[in-house]
């Protein structure tokens, strides 16, 4: 509730509960293993590595995609206090990892990522470029803020091939 309550987390992701409630944190929380098991999208817990306390989540989604379903789109928050210690550049290359997995040995088997973020929003967009990712487009004014403005939405891909290259 505080990480998605915050004031950076909900300015760029709009589509968040607003005031963020206890009860969406649950709710959210409660919905994960049927989004899991539909086959959508798959979130993870960041904790820290001694006291497992929550820093942030991640979530792969789009894996549902009627006429490619060998796409995903991650998407992440993190906790303001955990912010800035590359842990989110570093969760999402193990998520990377598991995506570009063959399904037989335990990973999506997916063939394209992609990851969206305001241009504006210089930490996203640092955690995609670490990762890899190549900007592949530059919507204008796509992204809605919750004030009636709009961003210009950046999309970054990564392929399993030129992974599996680097
Ligand atoms: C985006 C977010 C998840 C990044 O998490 P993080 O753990 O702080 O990220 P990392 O520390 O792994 O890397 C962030 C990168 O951005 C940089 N950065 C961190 N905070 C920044 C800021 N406020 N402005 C510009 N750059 C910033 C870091 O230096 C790092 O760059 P580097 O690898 O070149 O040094 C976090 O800022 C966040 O939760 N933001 C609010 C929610 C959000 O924007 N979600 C994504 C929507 S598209």
């Amino acid at each position: 509730m505080e990480a998605c309550g915050d004031e950076r987390t909900q300015q760029w992701l709009t589509g968040m509960p607003s005031p963020y409630g206890l009860d969406d944190a649950k709710g959210f929380i409660a919905s994960r293993p049927d989004a899991a098991a539909s086959g959508e999208a798959v979130a993870w817990a960041v904790t820290d590595a001694v006291t497992d306390e929550l820093l942030g989540n991640v979530s792969i989604f789009g894996l549902n995609n009627r006429i490619d379903n060998s796409i995903g789109e991650i998407g992440y928050w993190m906790h303001p206090d955990a912010r800035g210690r590359k842990v989110m550049s570093s969760a999402v290359e193990l998520v990377i990892g598991h995506a570009f997995r063959p399904v037989k040995d335990g990973g999506l088997g997916r063939r394209r990522l992609v990851l969206r973020c305001a241009d504006v929003n210089t930490a996203s967009a640092h955690v995609a470029e670490a990762n890899g990712f190549t900007q592949v487009a530059d919507e204008r004014l796509a992204d809605p803020r919750r004030d009636g403005t709009y961003n210009n939405l950046l999309t970054y891909d990564l392929l399993a091939t030129e992974h599996a290259a680097s």
